[in-house]
């Protein structure tokens, strides 16, 4: 893994209380001994504030909100900016996950703006992307993804783009306990990494962190982790629990 930054993102999605979730932090908080790994807790946008207190003094977790709009403000009823964001402890926003893209129909192009908003305003946006079993079976991922990007990402000019955190997430590891074998995930990531070095050169390739989603558990972590072009992970169900989480982020 060259000398990017090791990183164990959380991503709750829409789980826990705010009770619930201030213990998952405290326990986390407790349980955690590695100043590494940068670890990102993705936490629905009402715990933000309340667990930013709690990991405000801890200088390497930090907070993540799971989607925000691409406007400043406005009329948009039950929106989310990225100023109110940062406004709250937030420093990252997950933009394109799969199930936005499934259930809320967000295509590349309003992730394409999305993505440029949270950047003009300070917020890292951390993109996914990744194809269905579908597209996997018809040998076609790499071009699915590859789209992805060049319609998402591939408009930031290059100062913007050096901002960015990718997940590569198949959709068909994700809640499945399916995991991508290690040498499945290497070999997407180094496929978007060439990409970003056609776009973007050689030196901004090599520094932007990608890292694999999709059923990584404490057990599958250390491999997965472990594999030249894989940055660390975007964890979901294994991220609900303190035990699994810390162990995850203790496999680099
Ligand atoms: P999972 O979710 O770890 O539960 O598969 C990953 C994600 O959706 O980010």
């Amino acid at each position: 893994m060259e000398n990017r930054q090791q990183i164990a993102a959380g991503n709750w999605k829409m789980n826990k209380t705010f009770e619930e979730g201030i213990a998952l932090v405290k326990e986390i908080i407790e349980k955690s001994n590695n100043e590494r790994t940068l670890v990102i807790l993705a936490v629905p946008f009402t715990h933000l504030n309340g667990i930013a207190d709690l990991v405000a003094p801890i200088p390497n977790i930090k907070l993540a909100a799971q989607n925000c709009h691409e406007k400043e403000s406005g009329a948009f009823t039950g929106e989310i900016s990225a100023n109110m964001l940062l406004s709250v402890g937030a420093d990252y926003v997950i933009l394109g996950h799969s199930e936005r893209r499934e259930h809320f129909k967000e295509s590349n192009e309003v992730l394409a703006k999305k993505v440029e908003h949270a950047i003009s305003k300070g917020l890292i946006p951390i993109f996914c992307c990744g194809e269905s079993l579908r597209i996997r079976k018809a040998k076609i991922h790499v071009d699915f993804v590859s789209n992805q990007l060049n319609e998402g990402l591939f408009h930031l000019n290059p100062e913007a783009f050096s901002k960015v955190i990718i997940a590569y997430e198949p959709i068909w590891a994700i809640g499945t306990g399916e995991t991508a074998t290690p040498e499945q995930a290497q070999n997407m990531h180094k496929e978007i990494r060439a990409l970003i070095e056609k776009k973007y050169g050689h030196d901004l390739a090599q520094n932007i962190p990608i890292l694999y989603g999709g059923s990584v558990k404490p057990d599958s972590a250390k491999d997965l982790f472990h594999q030249p072009d894989v940055d660390g992970g975007l964890v979901g169900g294994a991220s609900l629990n303190a035990d699994d989480f810390v162990a995850i982020l203790n496999s680099f």
